[in-house]
């Protein structure tokens, strides 16, 4: 092995450490709901309002780029989602592909994100859209469009959805 070999890891600022552990910390929070969306706006999320969103506890939103996120009112985002905004290649593959790639994901008004979903960089979720839980989104979701699967495809309109009432949460 010679000495003279790339860093596994990126050297990273002090400023850039406190940045991605402060994303790892909010995660880790179950609330209150408005803490929560609090902290993800002090990282630099662009929350429109943090009293008129749901951000649960485990939601990773990138902790590079966090600046690259907007969540507009009435999103709801449950537990264990992902929301990347980069792509950092390592050292070995960045001297053969080029550096860290970006991308904006804008989240709109009263879209609702199932549990354990994973964004990539450059979507969008259109306004009351729904994500099926487990879902890989590579793609922009239309407004009031249900995605599910990996990738996320169409599958309804969000009229479409069945009505559960097993809670009695429907009349
Ligand atoms: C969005 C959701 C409510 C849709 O439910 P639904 O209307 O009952 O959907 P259906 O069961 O009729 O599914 C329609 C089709 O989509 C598929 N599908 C539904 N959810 C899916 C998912 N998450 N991933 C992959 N496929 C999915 C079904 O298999 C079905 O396919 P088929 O037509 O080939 O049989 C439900 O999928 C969901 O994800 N709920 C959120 C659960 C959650 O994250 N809760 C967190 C606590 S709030």
């Amino acid at each position: 092995m010679s000495s003279n070999q790339n860093p596994i890891v990126p050297h990273f600022s002090i400023k850039v450490w406190a940045k991605i552990s402060l994303g790892v910390i909010t995660s880790f929070l179950f609330g209150p709901w408005w803490l929560v969306a609090f902290l993800h706006r002090l990282r630099g999320v662009k929350i429109h309002n943090i009293w008129r969103v749901f951000i649960a506890g485990q939601v990773l939103i990138d902790s590079r780029f966090p600046e690259l996120v907007e969540i507009e009112e009435e999103v709801y985002i449950t537990r264990g989602v992902i929301i990347h905004t980069h792509f950092a290649p390592p050292p070995f593959l960045e001297a053969k592909i080029g550096g860290v790639r970006t991308g904006r994901v804008i989240i709109k008004r009263g879209a609702y994100i199932g549990m354990n979903s994973i964004i990539l960089p450059g979507v969008t979720v259109g306004e009351g859209a729904v994500i099926g839980t487990g879902s890989v989104v590579t793609k922009n979701v239309a407004d009031y469009t249900m995605v599910a699967g990996n990738p996320a495809r169409v599958i309804k309109s969000v009229y479409e959805i069945r009505p559960m009432n097993d809670a009695g949460m429907n009349p």
